[in-house]
């Protein structure tokens, strides 16, 4: 057999593999995803980095219209969730809009997303606590002070990192599913005794999880440091601290995403 003979049996091999569970949402693609996420959260964390604090954004006062009241990032993800949902982005059951309040209708003819999550998925967010943790705690963790009057873009960007914050927290509906379907035996009792305590046992695994902090922290290294064609690229100088994506993701988001998982699994035998 030549060499693109077995690198084609393995691929198709794989691709089975993967796919084997119902529906094609196996461990492993939920992993893979997950990995592929830290990548999106990261780059959106450099780039709200490249704005200092810019409190007007926040400011209440800043913004004075009629129709509107609140701050101009309330503003600009209200207006831009609004916008997407238009051309259907919450169609899709891994989207949740910060303010579903009032959402415009989508004018795109609907996409037939396969159905993995048990139904009361849809009634699960915790969109509001992701919109408290980043504003109140991990804002101030790594943009510098100051302002440079870019308010506009600093939403825009502060939009980006909610949405890539939300995607990746409530995927923990889906990692809930696969970890059941897998051992349901292990999750029934548990479920049935609405033992949230004992079901946050279960989806623990502390080794995991300090390996997911080292990866995040390596990946804030990569991507956020000065690329130079000398060879003294400027070392420890970092766009957003390594320290913070990890401690982002040790402190907020798998607890976050086991809080999501947990939701999840409470009502996966109603
Ligand atoms: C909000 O803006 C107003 C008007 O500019 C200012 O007086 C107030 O101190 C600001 N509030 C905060 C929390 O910065
Ligand atoms: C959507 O997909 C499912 C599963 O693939 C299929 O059974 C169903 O008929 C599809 N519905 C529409 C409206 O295409
Ligand atoms: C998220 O939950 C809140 C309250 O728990 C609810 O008001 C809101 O409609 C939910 N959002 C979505 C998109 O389901």
């Amino acid at each position: 057999m030549s060499i693109l003979r077995i690198v084609f049996v393995f691929v198709v091999w794989s691709h089975n593999v993967r796919n084997s569970m119902a529906n094609g949402v196996t461990l492993e693609s939920v992993r893979q995803s997950l990995i592929r996420q830290e990548d999106t959260i990261i780059f959106s964390l450099i780039e709200r980095a490249r704005f200092p604090t810019n409190s007007p954004t926040y400011n209440e006062s800043y913004v004075s219209t009629p129709t509107f009241s609140g701050t101009l990032v309330h503003f600009v993800v209200k207006e831009a969730e609004a916008l997407q949902a238009k051309a259907g982005r919450y169609a899709n059951p891994e989207e949740h809009p910060f303010f579903p309040d009032n959402l415009p209708p989508s004018v795109v003819p609907p996409y037939n997303f396969t159905e993995v999550l048990h139904p009361p998925a849809a009634s699960i967010n915790i969109s509001k606590d992701i919109w408290d943790m980043y504003f109140k705690k991990l804002l101030q963790l790594f943009v510098a002070p100051g302002d440079d009057g870019n308010y506009a873009s600093t939403a825009a960007s502060d939009l980006v990192c909610l949405q890539a914050l939300s995607r990746r927290i409530h995927y923990g509906k889906l990692v809930a599913e696969v970890k059941f379907r897998e051992s349901p035996g292990e999750y029934e009792p548990a479920i049935r005794a609405k033992d949230r305590d004992a079901l946050m046992k279960l989806l623990t695994f502390e080794s995991v999880e300090e390996a997911v902090k080292k990866r995040v922290a390596k990946k804030a290294m990569v991507f956020g440091k000065e690329v130079t064609l000398n060879n003294d690229d400027n070392k420890g100088k970092y766009k957003v601290d390594p320290s913070v994506v990890s401690r982002l993701y040790g402190d907020w988001i798998m607890p976050l995403t086991k809080l999501v998982q947990v939701e999840y699994l409470l009502r996966r035998l109603d």
